[in-house]
């Protein structure tokens, strides 16, 4: 008897699927984007982190949907609720640590997926559309990471707010309205964090989603670029499968399972023994409340935004405006999106580019990093020429890029993908 429960339960669970297949495509959703997607047999470390980047983003909405539920959203209460969410709350430190790490882990996973596009040419043709998606993902988690520093209405998130809404008075003629109208007060007041709270917890959330299911379609509409940079699909196999690829269930789930694992347990490290990360992570003046009255020391927004702070900061102030800071670092966003059409090589990968490119690529990762660095550090010398050279470098890397992608020699491609 016991023998025959295992068949007849398989059985019930295939009609319970065939109920549901014939009225909602599960079925056919599962194949087309896992057991039948076919992605490239050689993906390597660099593929780990837009899977993990997914991973961060349903952690963040998860510890956000519970600490929602014990925050205040005003200035009288927020930061008397957070830290009753630190001491009181059962596990409240944990939801808090969780959320505020997840936060820099989200800006470190998606660098270096950005970076892995950069390396193998993920943006060029016919990518050039998941690549915008990316970008728009990136401008939305900035703003996100924005609205959400100023909840805790800490010290540093008041000040950080007062120094970025106020860039935008630095426009002309619209400025000063601009600036009242991000604010919805005259200064940075609990109206202004009530509005930040409604973007961080309900409309940025939802862009955020709805972006990621865009790029997700986009790619698998066109398929997974690979280290080799070469497209899967021109070589198929007897079964009409790229002779290349392999169903992404279960042979990347085992794979990205594995990248998870190592994932935790480097962000276990720093939740559990590090979560302020030196004060990189949770800034020391959050730990005071917000106090329009004293202004911290040494004013720095979080890491993550620290090489586009390096480059505002680079642009001397003409004329007492700083509005061509605020050009150039929104010019450096900006510039991302031409990526696909700036770069003109014949092939894609690093693999099989010539110096110039791989030159020109290492020196701008070095460049990002030591403008990051230099946006953390008080605006006097060396660091202020650091960011002036820096800054240059970073447009130079972008807007050459037609001509040196060009006249860089390069190797011939292979036919199928190596390892
Ligand atoms: C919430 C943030 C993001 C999530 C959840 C996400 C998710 C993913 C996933 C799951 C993949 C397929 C796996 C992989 O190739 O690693 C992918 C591929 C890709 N993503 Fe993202 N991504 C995000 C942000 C970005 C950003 C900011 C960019 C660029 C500006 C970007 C550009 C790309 C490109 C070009 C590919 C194709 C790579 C290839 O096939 O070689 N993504 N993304």
């Amino acid at each position: 008897m016991a023998g025959q429960a295992a068949p007849a339960a398989a059985g019930k669970m295939a009609a319970l699927v065939a109920w549901i297949d014939a009225r909602f495509p599960m079925t056919k959703m599962w194949n087309e984007h896992a057991a039948q997607y076919y992605a490239p047999k050689n993906f390597n470390v660099w593929y780990y982190f837009g899977s993990l980047a997914l991973f961060v983003l349903a952690l963040q909405i998860v510890t956000g949907i519970f600490l929602t539920m014990s925050y205040k959203p005003s200035a009288a209460d927020a930061f008397g609720s957070v830290e009753y969410i630190m001491r009181d709350v059962e596990w409240g430190w944990l939801i808090r640590y969780l959320h505020s790490t997840g936060a820099s882990a989200f800006f470190i996973v998606v660098y270096l997926h950005m970076f892995r596009g950069l390396l193998y040419g993920s943006h060029r043709r016919p990518r050039e559309l998941l690549w915008i998606f990316g970008v728009l993902i990136y401008l939305a988690l900035m703003a996100e990471a924005f609205f959400g520093y100023l909840l805790p209405w800490g010290n540093m998130s008041y000040w950080g707010a007062q120094v970025i809404v106020s860039l935008f008075g630095s426009f002309p003629v619209i400025g000063d309205a601009l600036v009242e109208w991000i604010r919805g007060d005259y200064f940075i007041s609990d109206i202004t964090l009530n509005r930040f709270f409604a973007l961080h917890v309900v409309a940025l959330p939802l862009v955020l989603i709805f972006l990621v299911v865009a790029h997700l379609l986009a790619l698998h509409e066109v398929g997974s670029n690979n280290p080799d940079g070469i497209e899967i699909k021109k070589v198929k196999g007897p079964d009409g499968h790229p002779a290349d690829g392999i169903p992404f269930h279960p042979y990347y789930t085992v794979k990205d399972v594995f990248g998870l694992g190592v994932f935790l347990v480097l962000f276990a490290a720093v939740v559990f023994f590090a979560p302020e990360l030196g004060g990189l992570f949770l800034e020391a003046p959050n730990f005071e409340p917000a106090n329009p009255l004293l202004t911290p020391e040494h004013i720095a927004p979080v890491w993550y935004f620290t090489p586009y702070y390096a480059m505002l900061r680079a642009v001397p102030a003409f004329a007492g405006t700083q509005v061509w800071g605020v050009l150039v670092m929104f010019a450096a966003i900006l510039l991302l999106f031409f990526l696909p059409w700036l770069d003109r090589a014949p092939v894609k990968s690093i693999r099989y580019r010539g110096p110039v490119y791989k030159v020109a690529l290492m020196l701008f990762a070095a460049t990002f990093i030591m403008l990051g660095y230099c946006g953390l550090k008080p605006a006097v010398e060396p660091f202020k020429t650091m960011s002036v050279i820096g800054t240059i470098y970073y447009f130079v890397f972008f807007l050459a890029m037609p001509w040196y992608s060009r006249i860089d020699s390069h190797k011939p491609e292979p036919a199928r993908v190596t390892k």
